[in-house]
Protein backbone atom coordinates (compact mmCIF):
# COMPACT_ATOMS: atom_id res chain seq x y z
CA UNK A 1 0.00 0.00 0.00
CA UNK A 2 1.71 3.24 -1.04
CA UNK A 3 1.47 6.11 1.95
CA UNK A 4 1.39 9.82 1.40
CA UNK A 5 3.62 11.52 3.43
CA UNK A 6 1.21 13.56 4.64
CA UNK A 7 -0.38 10.56 6.29
CA UNK A 8 -0.39 10.53 10.30
CA UNK A 9 2.20 7.53 11.83
CA UNK A 10 1.84 5.89 15.27
CA UNK A 11 3.65 6.57 18.15
CA UNK A 12 5.62 4.04 17.96
CA UNK A 13 7.29 3.33 14.25
CA UNK A 14 7.40 0.08 13.29
CA UNK A 15 10.52 -1.42 11.19
CA UNK A 16 11.36 -4.72 9.72
CA UNK A 17 14.70 -5.56 9.43
CA UNK A 18 15.83 -6.63 6.20
CA UNK A 19 19.34 -8.69 6.44
CA UNK A 20 20.21 -10.35 9.63
CA UNK A 21 23.69 -10.45 9.86
CA UNK A 22 26.73 -8.21 11.26
CA UNK A 23 25.18 -4.23 10.69
CA UNK A 24 21.39 -5.85 10.70
CA UNK A 25 22.45 -7.15 14.64
CA UNK A 26 23.54 -3.19 15.76
CA UNK A 27 20.21 -1.51 14.35
CA UNK A 28 18.31 -4.16 15.94
CA UNK A 29 20.59 -3.12 19.06
CA UNK A 30 19.83 0.10 19.13
CA UNK A 31 15.73 -0.31 18.18
CA UNK A 32 15.39 -3.06 20.85
CA UNK A 33 17.57 -0.90 23.69
CA UNK A 34 17.28 2.10 22.91
CA UNK A 35 14.61 3.89 21.10
CA UNK A 36 10.87 3.71 22.58
CA UNK A 37 9.46 5.36 19.88
CA UNK A 38 10.76 2.58 17.16
CA UNK A 39 9.51 -0.63 17.76
CA UNK A 40 11.45 -3.80 15.71
CA UNK A 41 8.47 -5.44 14.01
CA UNK A 42 9.61 -7.93 11.87
CA UNK A 43 12.84 -9.67 10.93
CA UNK A 44 13.81 -10.89 7.15
CA UNK A 45 16.86 -13.32 5.88
CA UNK A 46 16.78 -16.11 3.14
CA UNK A 47 18.96 -18.18 5.38
CA UNK A 48 17.41 -19.36 8.32
CA UNK A 49 20.43 -19.47 10.87
CA UNK A 50 20.84 -16.05 10.28
CA UNK A 51 16.87 -15.64 10.63
CA UNK A 52 16.71 -17.92 13.52
CA UNK A 53 19.43 -16.33 15.51
CA UNK A 54 18.77 -12.67 15.55
CA UNK A 55 15.33 -13.22 15.89
CA UNK A 56 15.89 -15.32 18.75
CA UNK A 57 18.79 -13.00 20.17
CA UNK A 58 16.24 -9.65 20.12
CA UNK A 59 12.56 -11.87 20.68
CA UNK A 60 11.15 -10.75 17.39
CA UNK A 61 8.28 -14.10 16.06
CA UNK A 62 7.63 -12.08 12.61
CA UNK A 63 10.33 -13.72 10.11
CA UNK A 64 10.05 -14.21 6.79
CA UNK A 65 12.53 -15.27 4.11
CA UNK A 66 11.99 -12.61 1.52
CA UNK A 67 11.00 -8.48 1.67
CA UNK A 68 8.02 -9.89 -0.75
CA UNK A 69 6.59 -12.36 1.86
CA UNK A 70 7.25 -9.58 4.20
CA UNK A 71 5.09 -7.28 2.64
CA UNK A 72 2.26 -9.57 2.10
CA UNK A 73 2.21 -9.35 5.92
CA UNK A 74 2.57 -5.33 5.92
CA UNK A 75 2.49 -4.89 9.55
CA UNK A 76 5.44 -2.23 9.27
CA UNK A 77 5.59 1.33 8.48
CA UNK A 78 9.84 0.93 7.63
CA UNK A 79 12.55 -0.84 6.26
CA UNK A 80 16.36 -1.03 8.00
CA UNK A 81 18.14 -2.95 4.61
CA UNK A 82 21.53 -4.29 5.93
CA UNK A 83 22.10 -6.70 3.05
CA UNK A 84 25.15 -7.08 1.00
CA UNK A 85 25.49 -3.92 -1.37
CA UNK A 86 24.38 -6.24 -4.96
CA UNK A 87 21.06 -6.32 -3.50
CA UNK A 88 20.45 -2.70 -2.53
CA UNK A 89 18.69 -1.97 -5.43
CA UNK A 90 16.03 -4.21 -6.31
CA UNK A 91 14.94 -4.03 -2.39
CA UNK A 92 15.14 -0.42 -1.87
CA UNK A 93 12.58 0.26 -4.93
CA UNK A 94 10.55 -2.57 -4.07
CA UNK A 95 9.99 -1.14 -0.26
CA UNK A 96 9.75 2.26 -1.49
CA UNK A 97 7.31 1.50 -4.18
CA UNK A 98 5.48 -0.39 -1.40
CA UNK A 99 5.20 3.02 0.89
CA UNK A 100 7.71 2.12 3.43
CA UNK A 101 10.22 4.83 4.74
CA UNK A 102 14.11 3.53 3.86
CA UNK A 103 16.98 3.53 5.83
CA UNK A 104 19.73 2.45 3.87
CA UNK A 105 23.28 1.06 4.53
CA UNK A 106 26.17 2.09 2.85
CA UNK A 107 26.83 1.65 0.29
CA UNK A 108 23.79 3.05 -1.85
CA UNK A 109 24.47 0.52 -4.51
CA UNK A 110 27.02 -0.46 -7.11
CA UNK A 111 26.30 1.84 -9.49
CA UNK A 112 25.08 5.54 -10.21
CA UNK A 113 22.28 4.19 -12.41
CA UNK A 114 21.18 1.83 -9.17
CA UNK A 115 21.06 5.15 -7.14
CA UNK A 116 18.81 6.88 -9.93
CA UNK A 117 15.97 4.13 -9.61
CA UNK A 118 16.71 4.44 -6.16
CA UNK A 119 16.11 7.60 -5.93
CA UNK A 120 13.22 7.63 -8.35
CA UNK A 121 11.24 5.03 -6.81
CA UNK A 122 11.49 7.37 -3.14
CA UNK A 123 10.08 9.75 -4.93
CA UNK A 124 7.25 7.79 -6.13
CA UNK A 125 6.53 6.17 -3.34
CA UNK A 126 6.08 9.47 -0.93
CA UNK A 127 8.75 7.82 1.41
CA UNK A 128 11.55 9.32 3.35
CA UNK A 129 15.52 7.66 2.29
CA UNK A 130 18.09 7.70 4.99
CA UNK A 131 21.83 6.64 4.07
CA UNK A 132 23.65 4.22 6.85
CA UNK A 133 26.16 6.77 7.14
CA UNK A 134 26.20 6.65 10.80
CA UNK A 135 29.76 9.34 11.49
CA UNK A 136 27.40 12.03 10.80
CA UNK A 137 25.35 11.19 14.08
CA UNK A 138 28.85 10.56 16.03
CA UNK A 139 28.93 13.04 18.95
CA UNK A 140 33.00 13.46 18.08
CA UNK A 141 32.25 14.26 14.01
CA UNK A 142 29.18 16.35 14.67
CA UNK A 143 31.11 18.41 17.11
CA UNK A 144 33.53 19.08 14.86
CA UNK A 145 31.58 19.75 11.88
CA UNK A 146 29.74 22.21 14.13
CA UNK A 147 33.41 24.22 14.91
CA UNK A 148 34.11 23.72 11.32
CA UNK A 149 30.84 25.90 10.41
CA UNK A 150 31.45 28.04 13.14
CA UNK A 151 35.16 29.23 11.74
CA UNK A 152 37.08 28.33 14.30
CA UNK A 153 39.84 26.69 11.97
CA UNK A 154 39.11 29.22 8.76
CA UNK A 155 38.17 27.91 6.13
CA UNK A 156 39.03 24.06 5.65
CA UNK A 157 41.91 23.48 3.01
CA UNK A 158 43.35 19.72 3.41
CA UNK A 159 41.15 16.72 4.66
CA UNK A 160 42.85 13.69 5.68
CA UNK A 161 40.66 10.80 6.48
CA UNK A 162 41.29 7.20 7.26
CA UNK A 163 39.40 3.78 8.18
CA UNK A 164 41.16 0.16 8.70
CA UNK A 165 39.20 -2.40 9.50
CA UNK A 166 40.12 -5.65 11.25
CA UNK A 167 38.91 -9.00 9.64
CA UNK A 168 39.17 -10.35 5.76
CA UNK A 169 36.17 -9.08 4.60
CA UNK A 170 33.40 -11.52 3.51
CA UNK A 171 33.93 -13.33 -0.17
CA UNK A 172 31.01 -10.93 -1.39
CA UNK A 173 32.65 -7.38 0.11
CA UNK A 174 35.84 -8.27 -1.52
CA UNK A 175 34.97 -8.74 -5.28
CA UNK A 176 34.49 -5.19 -7.22
CA UNK A 177 31.76 -7.32 -9.30
CA UNK A 178 29.57 -7.35 -6.28
CA UNK A 179 30.56 -4.84 -4.10
CA UNK A 180 32.83 -2.40 -5.79
CA UNK A 181 35.68 -3.61 -3.07
CA UNK A 182 37.53 -2.10 0.21
CA UNK A 183 36.95 1.32 -1.36
CA UNK A 184 32.79 0.98 -1.29
CA UNK A 185 32.81 -1.30 1.61
CA UNK A 186 35.67 0.58 3.89
CA UNK A 187 36.04 3.49 2.93
CA UNK A 188 32.30 4.77 1.87
CA UNK A 189 32.14 6.76 5.61
CA UNK A 190 35.39 8.76 4.31
CA UNK A 191 33.86 9.46 0.82
CA UNK A 192 30.94 10.79 2.73
CA UNK A 193 32.73 12.40 5.12
CA UNK A 194 35.69 14.30 3.50
CA UNK A 195 32.79 15.89 1.52
CA UNK A 196 30.55 16.91 4.43
CA UNK A 197 33.39 18.48 6.37
CA UNK A 198 34.79 20.59 3.26
CA UNK A 199 31.04 21.41 2.30
CA UNK A 200 32.21 20.56 -1.10
CA UNK A 201 32.33 17.92 -3.91
CA UNK A 202 35.56 16.06 -4.97
CA UNK A 203 36.10 16.76 -8.78
CA UNK A 204 39.52 14.65 -8.90
CA UNK A 205 41.03 11.71 -7.41
CA UNK A 206 43.89 9.64 -7.97
CA UNK A 207 43.61 6.28 -6.26
CA UNK A 208 47.09 3.35 -5.77
CA UNK A 209 46.11 -0.08 -4.27
CA UNK A 210 48.21 -2.77 -2.74
CA UNK A 211 47.79 -6.09 -2.07
CA UNK A 212 50.14 -7.27 0.96
CA UNK A 213 48.02 -10.01 2.69
CA UNK A 214 45.68 -11.34 0.29
CA UNK A 215 47.68 -15.01 -1.17
CA UNK A 216 48.49 -15.85 2.27
CA UNK A 217 45.03 -15.86 2.81
CA UNK A 218 43.87 -17.65 -0.10
CA UNK A 219 41.67 -14.87 -1.61
CA UNK A 220 41.92 -15.11 -5.67
CA UNK A 221 39.53 -12.55 -6.60
CA UNK A 222 40.14 -10.38 -9.59
CA UNK A 223 41.60 -7.17 -8.57
CA UNK A 224 41.30 -7.76 -4.97
CA UNK A 225 43.12 -5.03 -2.64
CA UNK A 226 44.09 -4.67 1.31
CA UNK A 227 45.07 -1.13 0.87
CA UNK A 228 44.39 2.07 -0.53
CA UNK A 229 45.52 5.17 -1.21
CA UNK A 230 43.71 8.40 -2.60
CA UNK A 231 44.39 11.99 -3.34
CA UNK A 232 41.46 13.99 -3.81
CA UNK A 233 40.73 17.94 -5.05
CA UNK A 234 37.52 19.00 -4.38
CA UNK A 235 35.18 22.07 -6.53
CA UNK A 236 36.46 24.42 -3.72
CA UNK A 237 40.06 23.97 -4.38
CA UNK A 238 40.83 22.09 -1.18
CA UNK A 239 42.41 19.17 -0.97
CA UNK A 240 42.24 15.45 0.40
CA UNK A 241 43.24 12.07 1.22
CA UNK A 242 41.69 8.71 1.96
CA UNK A 243 43.17 5.57 3.35
CA UNK A 244 42.30 2.38 3.67
CA UNK A 245 43.42 -0.73 4.96
CA UNK A 246 41.49 -4.46 5.48
CA UNK A 247 42.34 -6.52 7.21
CA UNK A 248 43.92 -4.45 9.65
CA UNK A 249 46.04 -6.29 12.50
CA UNK A 250 46.13 -3.77 15.18
CA UNK A 251 42.17 -2.96 15.25
CA UNK A 252 39.55 -0.76 13.98
CA UNK A 253 40.83 2.43 13.57
CA UNK A 254 38.86 5.87 11.87
CA UNK A 255 40.50 9.00 12.40
CA UNK A 256 40.07 12.58 10.68
CA UNK A 257 42.42 15.26 10.20
CA UNK A 258 41.20 18.49 8.84
CA UNK A 259 43.86 21.83 8.16
CA UNK A 260 41.97 25.59 7.74
CA UNK A 261 43.40 28.96 7.58
CA UNK A 262 43.85 29.46 11.12
CA UNK A 263 44.12 26.10 11.90
CA UNK A 264 44.08 21.87 12.34
CA UNK A 265 41.29 19.86 13.41
CA UNK A 266 41.48 15.89 14.35
CA UNK A 267 38.51 13.63 15.08
CA UNK A 268 38.86 10.59 17.05
CA UNK A 269 42.11 9.02 18.66
CA UNK A 270 43.33 5.30 19.09
CA UNK A 271 42.61 4.73 22.48
CA UNK A 272 39.95 2.52 22.93
CA UNK A 273 40.27 3.10 27.18
CA UNK A 274 41.10 6.41 28.58
CA UNK A 275 43.48 4.09 30.68
CA UNK A 276 46.98 4.04 29.37
CA UNK A 277 49.38 1.45 30.48
CA UNK A 278 53.08 1.95 30.74
CA UNK A 279 54.93 -1.19 31.84
CA UNK A 280 58.72 -2.17 31.46
CA UNK A 281 61.01 -1.26 28.75
CA UNK A 282 60.42 -4.06 26.21
CA UNK A 283 56.45 -3.59 26.19
CA UNK A 284 57.08 -0.25 26.04
CA UNK A 285 53.47 2.11 26.43
CA UNK A 286 50.59 0.13 25.53
CA UNK A 287 47.61 1.78 24.95
CA UNK A 288 43.89 -0.38 24.38
CA UNK A 289 43.00 0.50 20.97
CA UNK A 290 39.24 -0.63 19.70
CA UNK A 291 38.58 -3.53 18.04
CA UNK A 292 35.29 -3.05 16.37
CA UNK A 293 33.42 -0.95 14.41
CA UNK A 294 29.84 -0.98 16.49
CA UNK A 295 32.39 -0.18 19.70
CA UNK A 296 33.99 2.66 17.72
CA UNK A 297 30.80 4.04 16.62
CA UNK A 298 28.25 3.37 19.12
CA UNK A 299 26.40 6.16 19.56
CA UNK A 300 26.62 7.17 16.15
CA UNK A 301 24.67 4.24 15.44
CA UNK A 302 21.91 5.07 18.13
CA UNK A 303 21.72 8.37 17.46
CA UNK A 304 21.59 7.76 13.56
CA UNK A 305 18.26 5.27 14.51
CA UNK A 306 16.95 7.83 16.27
CA UNK A 307 17.26 10.70 13.78
CA UNK A 308 15.39 7.88 11.03
CA UNK A 309 12.40 7.51 13.63
CA UNK A 310 11.85 11.25 14.32
CA UNK A 311 12.47 11.99 10.64
CA UNK A 312 9.24 9.59 9.78
CA UNK A 313 7.16 10.81 12.82
CA UNK A 314 7.92 14.35 11.95
CA UNK A 315 8.24 14.40 8.39
CA UNK A 316 11.55 16.04 8.31
CA UNK A 317 14.18 15.41 5.78
CA UNK A 318 17.03 13.08 6.70
CA UNK A 319 20.24 14.87 7.41
CA UNK A 320 21.74 12.37 5.56
CA UNK A 321 19.52 11.24 2.17
CA UNK A 322 20.40 9.63 -1.33
CA UNK A 323 21.93 12.34 -3.30
CA UNK A 324 24.82 11.97 -0.57
CA UNK A 325 24.65 8.12 -1.09
CA UNK A 326 25.15 9.05 -5.09
CA UNK A 327 28.30 11.07 -4.28
CA UNK A 328 29.75 8.54 -2.33
CA UNK A 329 29.15 5.94 -4.86
CA UNK A 330 31.09 8.92 -7.63
CA UNK A 331 33.71 8.62 -5.63
CA UNK A 332 34.10 5.11 -5.54
CA UNK A 333 34.00 4.90 -9.40
CA UNK A 334 36.09 7.29 -9.51
CA UNK A 335 38.84 6.18 -7.76
CA UNK A 336 38.14 2.81 -8.90
CA UNK A 337 38.91 3.63 -12.47
CA UNK A 338 41.85 5.39 -11.54
CA UNK A 339 43.74 2.96 -10.09
CA UNK A 340 42.13 0.32 -12.67
CA UNK A 341 43.53 2.43 -15.32
CA UNK A 342 46.47 4.47 -13.27
CA UNK A 343 45.91 7.48 -13.92
CA UNK A 344 44.01 10.35 -12.60
CA UNK A 345 40.45 10.29 -12.97
CA UNK A 346 37.47 13.70 -13.21
CA UNK A 347 34.55 12.91 -11.27
CA UNK A 348 33.07 14.52 -14.56
CA UNK A 349 34.31 11.34 -16.36
CA UNK A 350 31.98 8.79 -14.18
CA UNK A 351 29.20 11.85 -14.62
CA UNK A 352 29.15 11.60 -17.50
CA UNK A 353 26.23 10.79 -19.70
CA UNK A 354 24.34 10.41 -15.55
CA UNK A 355 23.15 13.20 -14.12
CA UNK A 356 24.77 15.19 -12.21
CA UNK A 357 24.13 14.91 -8.16
CA UNK A 358 23.12 18.12 -6.78
N1 LIG B 1 27.43 1.46 8.57
C1 LIG B 1 28.36 0.60 8.87
O1 LIG B 1 29.27 0.91 9.63
C2 LIG B 1 28.33 -0.80 8.30
C3 LIG B 1 29.08 -1.81 8.91
C4 LIG B 1 29.03 -3.09 8.35
C5 LIG B 1 28.29 -3.33 7.21
N2 LIG B 1 27.60 -2.31 6.63
C6 LIG B 1 26.82 -2.52 5.40
O2 LIG B 1 25.70 -3.36 5.71
C7 LIG B 1 25.44 -4.22 4.61
C8 LIG B 1 25.51 -5.66 5.08
O3 LIG B 1 26.80 -5.92 5.59
P1 LIG B 1 27.07 -7.02 6.73
O4 LIG B 1 28.47 -6.87 7.10
O5 LIG B 1 26.01 -6.94 7.76
O6 LIG B 1 26.88 -8.35 5.88
P2 LIG B 1 26.55 -9.81 6.42
O7 LIG B 1 27.00 -10.72 5.34
O8 LIG B 1 27.05 -9.99 7.82
O9 LIG B 1 24.95 -9.83 6.51
C9 LIG B 1 24.13 -9.68 5.38
C10 LIG B 1 22.87 -10.50 5.63
O10 LIG B 1 21.95 -10.20 4.57
C11 LIG B 1 21.30 -11.42 4.22
N3 LIG B 1 20.71 -11.29 2.88
C12 LIG B 1 21.29 -11.48 1.68
N4 LIG B 1 20.40 -11.24 0.69
C13 LIG B 1 19.23 -10.90 1.29
C14 LIG B 1 17.94 -10.54 0.80
N5 LIG B 1 17.67 -10.48 -0.50
N6 LIG B 1 16.97 -10.26 1.71
C15 LIG B 1 17.22 -10.30 3.04
N7 LIG B 1 18.42 -10.63 3.56
C16 LIG B 1 19.43 -10.93 2.69
C17 LIG B 1 22.38 -12.47 4.34
O11 LIG B 1 21.85 -13.77 4.45
C18 LIG B 1 23.10 -12.02 5.62
O12 LIG B 1 22.55 -12.59 6.78
C19 LIG B 1 26.45 -3.86 3.52
O13 LIG B 1 25.89 -2.90 2.67
C20 LIG B 1 27.60 -3.24 4.32
O14 LIG B 1 28.37 -2.35 3.57
C21 LIG B 1 27.61 -1.07 7.16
Amino acid sequence: MKRSKEQAMPDQVRVCLVGAGRAGKVHAHSLVSHIPTGRLAAIVDPVSEALASTGDEFGIEARFESLEAALDWDQFDAVVITTPTFTHESLAVLAAQSGKHLLLEKPMALTLAECDRILAAVERGGVLLQLGFMRRFDPEFVAAFERIQAGEIGQPMIVKSLTHGPGLPPPWARDLRTSNGMLAEVNSHDWDCIRWLMSSNPQRVYAEVANFKGEARGVDTPDFYDNVLVNIRFESGGLGSISGVCPCEYGYDARVEIVGERGIMQIGEMQGQAVIVCTDREQGLVTPIYRTWPERFAWGYIREMEHFIQCIQTGAPPKVGGQDGRWAVAGVLAATKSFLEERPVALGEVLKGEEKPR
